[in-house]
């Protein structure tokens, strides 16, 4: 067993923020090795329930749940800040020619590990993460994944039309590709395989059939595509599959809407949308900075809410601009705020963390297992250090209650604040 003192910030089951300005938490292996939370709360408290056991003591740091990005693609990693007019034009001319290169298992294994260094460097310890088409690219991911003990999700992309050459698949191809993949990786470790069409638009409707029956075949998997992100796709979708009542419906009617499915964006969704998320336990992945980036529009916090429709933060890194969760809260606020193409509101700040930690382990069917540092749950954790930037110091010494701290962290914060990342 370890322990670690510190302040501290957890989250119930409920999302409730739980803070001790002197904490401790108490971390040891469980049976399967991965080492879970055995005990945390008031430093005086906890430390008298566990008598013996080394404490670490970091002074005027914030222990925090490990971040955990919900939609991110690895592969994208080097084509982030690639500007282009709007997302269809960014995926010709920047994403299909970065991921096309991903044939190449030595290229695939080396972004990999860039990938992940970013990824702890910037506090996130989980991710739901796009491959490429290339089965190579997929156990490249995992295979780094499984050496640092992560838990990861990820899948090879489906896309058999509307492609380029060195990037489309073949159908019955890729369905058995992933079938093997699934089998080769999906419960191994702390890995979980997701079923990944790219978008409707670049799926057949035999390979939606196909990734729909697979869904229903292996019940635990994840789902991870996009959904609504642009209303030149959404216009491209409408006239690709007419007989289907929105773009989120086409995914229904290939049983792709269930628990553990995660889509993109979810920017230009209807009321009957929204109810749809809500019914089939589906999750919307929220990318904030890659909206802004380009120029997609807004997500509506407040009607996700009000239909009480899954969801949660991620960076959409390459589209995104930043692997940091800093950066992806800050632009959450932002775009919640604005209130001209939707009523805006001032998400809080423990509200915006939430949805970055427990908030998204639980929209990806992950309640209980990480993201809040609850009692029996893995023990990923980040240790945040305010001073590591002077303004940021000044604001943090400033604060006069959690919320306070919480918004100089997301407003002034980035890598540099997270001093460590402790993982299970
Ligand atoms: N829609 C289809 N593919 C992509 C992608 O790679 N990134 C984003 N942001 N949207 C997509
Ligand atoms: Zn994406």
């Amino acid at each position: 067993m370890k322990a670690y003192r510190a302040q501290l910030l957890r989250f119930d089951a409920q999302g409730q923020a739980l803070y001790e300005s002197d904490g401790l938490l108490v971390t040891g292996p469980g049976s399967d090795g991965v080492r879970r939370v055995i005990d945390a709360g008031a430093y005086r408290a906890v430390a008298a329930r566990h008598p013996g056991v080394p404490v670490t003591h970091w002074q005027g740091r914030l222990i925090a749940p490990g971040f955990i990005d919900m939609h991110v693609h690895y592969p994208q990693t080097d084509i982030i800040g690639s500007p282009a007019d709007g997302l269809l034009p960014w995926l010709t001319n920047y994403t299909f020619p970065a991921e096309m290169r991903f044939a190449d298992p030595a290229y695939a294994a080396e972004i990999a590990h860039v990938f992940f260094e970013e990824l702890l460097r910037n506090g996130v310890t989980t991710a739901l993460t796009f491959a490429t088409a290339h089965p190579a690219s997929v156990d490249a991911f995992f295979h780094e994944a499984q050496k640092r003990g992560l838990r990861m999700m990820g899948g090879k992309v489906l896309q058999d039309r509307h492609s380029p050459d060195g990037l489309r698949d073949e159908t019955e191809q890729s369905l058995a590709d992933t079938e093997a993949l699934i089998r080769r990786w999906h419960g191994k470790d702390r890995l979980g395989y997701a079923i990944t069409p790219r978008f409707a638009p670049t799926s057949s409707e035999a390979q939606l059939r196909g990734a729909g029956e697979l869904a229903a075949r292996y019940g635990d998997t994840w789902i991870h595509s996009h959904v609504a992100e642009n209303r030149d796709e959404v216009r491209w979708v409408r006239e690709l599959f007419p007989q289907s009542r929105s773009y989120l419906s086409v995914y229904e009617d290939f049983g792709l809407l269930r628990a553990r499915a995660v889509y993109a964006h979810c920017i230009h969704l209807d009321a009957d949308d929204r109810a749809l998320m809500h019914a089939s336990a589906s999750a919307a992945a929220v990318s904030p900075t890659s909206n802004l980036f380009l120029g997609s529009g807004f997500f509506d916090f407040g009607a996700a809410q009000a239909a009480g429709m899954l969801h949660g933060l991620a960076s959409d890194v390459g589209g995104g601009t930043s692997f940091s969760p800093f950066r992806t809260m800050l632009a959450a606020y932002f775009i919640g705020r604005e209130g001209q193409s939707k009523p805006g509101l001032s998400l809080a700040p423990s509200e915006l963390w939430w949805l970055h930690t427990g908030g998204a382990a639980r929209a990806l069917g992950l309640q209980g297992c990480t993201g809040t540092l609850a009692t029996g749950t893995e023990a990923d954790f980040v240790v945040l250090n305010p001073d590591a930037i002077p303004l940021l110091a000044r604001k943090a010494r400033r604060a006069q209650n959690l919320q306070e701290l919480l918004f100089a962290l997301i407003v002034l914060g980035d890598d540099r604040v997270v001093e460590r990342v402790v993982t299970a």
